[in-house]
Formats: C-alpha cells, structure tokens, sequence
C-alpha cells in the first residue's frame, strides 16, 4: 500500500510551515504552523543580522570607523607653527581643531571636551589642549587628559598632507 498520506483538496505535499500555515485548512493546527514560522523567521533574521555586523563589529574593537570623507581643512602655509584652525568634521556638528604646535607636528582632535563638552582651544605657552570651563588639560600630542575634571581622551581625526594642503581623512575613538 502506497504510505503516502492522501492529501486533501488545496493541500500542498510541502514540510514548509509558510505554506502550510497559508494553505492549512485545519485551524487546530494553525497554532502550530504560526509558531513554527515565527521561530524560524526569528532565527533566521538574528542570523543574518549577526553575519551583516561582523565587519562593523571588527572596525569598532579596532577603533576604527567606516565610510569617511576625505575634507579640506587649511592650507598648510596658513598655519604656522604654534597656531591653530577649527574646522568640522566628520559632519556639520562636529567641531574639530588642527594644531601646528609648536614642535612642527600636525595634530587633529574633535574638540569639544569629553568631560561637558566645552571647545578645547591650543595654549601654545605649555604647548597643551585647555578646556576653558574647567580647566580641563588635553596631552597635545595625543589627545589623552591630563589634569582637570576629563577622564576621556579627545576623537583623533587623522590628517593627510597633499600638494601643501591638509586634509581629515578618518576619525579613531580610542576608548571603548
Ligand atoms: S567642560 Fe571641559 S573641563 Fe569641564
């Protein structure tokens, strides 16, 4: 005797829950079906959440971040040695200093100061980031506090140098 089960008029020969759940003509299993779908779709969607994330996952515990425009901040030969410009970066809102401190390096940060959020200026005397509103001190040659109320180190925007011209290229959080 053929063990195949007689199917009954619109019934599908399928283990597949979404079609039996919207060809299922017996609601005392649509229960069933309905929970099954849900799991399965459930599953599935943190699955594939989860694969999309890992390359976002890997930049962000390596203090990277993704997709930056390349931006025109000064020409070189308008910042002398121990001056400074502001400029916005990665967006509109986001205030950012270039220093050319008094060594001749070239430094980067977002400046509003991690600890209310005051813009830091260059106090080129010490050679040191000064946050005005409570006397918050920033390590110039790489953003990290070192005296005042700041616990966190400034956003290091890296720079680029091309034809005279310094451009923000990418941003580093170095915190977790
Ligand atoms: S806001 Fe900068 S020290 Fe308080």
């Amino acid at each position: 005797m053929n063990d195949k089960k007689k199917l009954a008029r619109n019934q599908k020969d399928t283990n597949d829950d979404m079609i039996n759940l919207v060809d299922n003509l017996n609601r005392d299993e649509d229960l069933k079906y309905n929970r099954r779908s849900f799991l399965k779709t459930a599953v599935g969607t943190s699955v594939a959440l989860s694969v999309a994330t890992i390359p976002f996952s890997v930049k962000a515990m390596l203090g990277m971040e993704t997709d930056y425009n390349r931006v025109e901040i000064a020409k070189l030969e308008d910042i002398p040695e121990g001056d400074s410009v502001v400029f916005n970066y990665p967006n509109d809102n986001d205030p950012a200093i270039l220093i050319h401190t008094v060594n001749g390096d070239l430094k980067a940060y977002n400046s509003a100061c991690t600890h209310l959020m005051c813009p830091v200026f260059y106090e080129k005397t010490q050679d040191v980031l000064l946050c005005p509103c409570h006397k918050g001190y920033f390590d110039v040659s790489n953003g990290q506090p070192i005296s005042g109320p700041p616990q966190r180190e400034l956003p290091l925007i890296e720079i680029e140098v091309d034809n005279g011209i310094v451009y923000a290229v990418g941003r580093q959080y170095r915190h977790g």
